[in-house]
C-alpha cells in the first residue's frame, strides 16, 4: 500500500492490455490509484511496474464501500460492462468506460433512462488525438474542395477478442472518427464480414456507405500480417493520407487530383472520355503530437471538476452502438 491511501479517489477496474496503458496515465495525473481485476495476477503484474503507486483491492465491494473513491475507470471486456456499470452507477461514482462500452442498444438504453448527476464518459480516444483534429480541419475546410471519398484501415494480427466481433472492437474507433468529422453517421452500412477463426464472430470486416454524398470504406481486421492504421481523404482538389504507424510525417497532403475535362473544353471525342490527372507538390504539415490517452483522462477529470457533460457522453456512444448493433 502507498503511504497515504486516504487521498486516493480513483480506481481502475480491469488491468489487462488497455488497463495497463490507462494505469500509466492515471498515475501521471493522480499519483496513486486503486486497482481491481477479477484476475488478481494482472493486478500483481501492474504493481510490479509501479510498486508504490498501485494499491490492489482484492474485491469489488471494498471499492464500493470506500466513500473516498469517487471515480471509476472501466477497462473491462464489453460483455462484463453492463453488470459493472449498474453497480457503480448505483454507488454514485463518476465513470469513464472504455469504448464501445456496452454490447447493444438494449443495454445502453437502460442507462440512458437513469437519472444521475454523476459524470459518465465513454473512452473514444481518437477525439483527443492532435492528428485526428488536424484531419478534421482538413475535411471541414471548404477550401480543399468537396469531399469525395474517405477510407479507414485498421488492421493487425490481434488482439483477437472472443466476446465481440472485429467490427465491434475496431470499427467503433473508425465510426467515432467519422462521426467526429461529419457530425452525423449513416443509418446503415453495407457489410461484408468474414468469420474465419470462430463461427459467428467475424475477424475481418468491410463496411461501406454513401453518406452526405461521400463514399466511405471502413476496413478492419485482426487477422493481418502487419499493423495498419490509415485514413485516406480524397477531395475534388487534394488528397490526404494519415498513417498513424509512421514515426514522422504521419500526415501527407497531396496536391493532386483526377477529373474528366469539361466537355466544352474538347471537341475530340477521345480526350473527352479520358480522365486527366493533375499533380502538384506534396507536403507534410507540422502537427504537434500529444498523448491522447493522457489528454482524454485529464478531460474526464476536468468534466468532473466543472460538472460538465463530456463530449463523448452516452448519446455519442449510443450513436455508434446503433450502427454496431445492426452488424454481423
Ligand atoms: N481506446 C483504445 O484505444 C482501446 C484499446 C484497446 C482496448 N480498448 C478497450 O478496453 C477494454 C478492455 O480491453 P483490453 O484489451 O484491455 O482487454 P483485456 O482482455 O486485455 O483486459 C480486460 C481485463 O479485465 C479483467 N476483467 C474481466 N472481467 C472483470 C470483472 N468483472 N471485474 C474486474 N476485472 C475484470 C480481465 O481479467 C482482464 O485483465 C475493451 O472495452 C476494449 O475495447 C480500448
Amino acid at each position: 500500500m502507498s503511504k497515504n491511501t486516504k487521498k486516493i479517489d480513483t480506481a481502475l477496474i480491469g488491468c489487462g492490455y488497455w488497463g495497463t496503458n490507462i494505469a500509466k496515465s492515471l498515475i501521471a495525473i493522480k499519483k496513486s490509484i486503486y486497482v481491481f481485476d477479477e484476475n488478481q495476477d494482472n493486478c500483481k503484474i501492474l504493481k510490479k511496474r509501479f510498486p508504490n503507486l498501485i494499491n490492489i483491492e482484492k474485491n469489488l465491494s471494498n471499492i464500493l464501500v470506500n466513500k473516498k473513491i469517487k471515480n471509476i475507470i472501466l477497462a473491462t471486456p464489453p460483455s462484463k460492462n453492463y453488470k459493472l456499470l449498474k453497480i457503480f452507477i448505483k454507488n454514485k461514482k463518476n465513470i469513464f468506460i472504455e469504448k464501445p462500452g456496452l454490447k447493444n442498444l438494449k443495454e445502453i438504453d437502460y442507462f440512458k433512462k437513469l437519472k444521475n448527476n454523476k459524470i459518465l464518459m465513454f473512452g473514444y480516444i481518437y477525439m483527443f488525438n492532435n492528428y485526428i483534429n488536424f484531419v478534421k480541419k482538413f475535411v471541414t475546410d471548404k477550401k480543399n474542395g468537396r469531399i469525395l471519398y474517405l477510407k479507414f484501415q485498421r488492421q493487425n494480427l490481434g488482439p483477437i477478442r472472443n466476446d465481440v466481433s472485429v467490427s465491434y472492437d475496431l470499427s467503433s474507433h473508425d465510426l467515432s472518427i467519422l462521426y467526429y468529422f461529419l457530425g452525423d453517421l449513416p443509418k446503415k452500412l453495407c457489410e461484408n464480414s468474414y468469420p474465419i477463426l470462430k463461427k459467428k464472430l467475424p475477424d475481418i470486416s468491410n463496411l461501406s456507405a454513401k453518406f452526405k454524398n461521400i463514399y466511405i470504406d471502413i476496413h478492419n481486421s485482426w487477422l493481418n500480417p502487419d499493423k495498419v492504421r490509415r485514413i485516406t481523404v480524397v477531395t475534388k482538389k487534394k488528397m490526404l493520407l494519415f498513417d498513424e504507424m509512421k514515426k514522422d510525417n504521419k500526415i501527407v497532403i497531396y496536391n493532386k487530383y483526377a477529373e474528366y475535362p469539361k466537355i466544352s473544353e474538347f471537341n475530340d471525342k477521345f480526350f473527352r472520355q479520358k480522365a486527366k490527372i493533375y499533380f502538384g507538390k506534396n507536403y507534410s504539415p507540422k502537427v504537434k503530437s500529444n498523448n491522447p490517452l493522457l489528454d482524454e483522462l485529464k478531460y474526464f477529470f476536468r468534466c468532473i471538476k466543472n460538472n460538465k457533460k463530456p463530449f463523448t457522453n452516452i448519446d455519442f456512444a449510443r450513436k455508434i452502438l446503433k450502427i454496431l448493433d445492426k452488424l454481423y
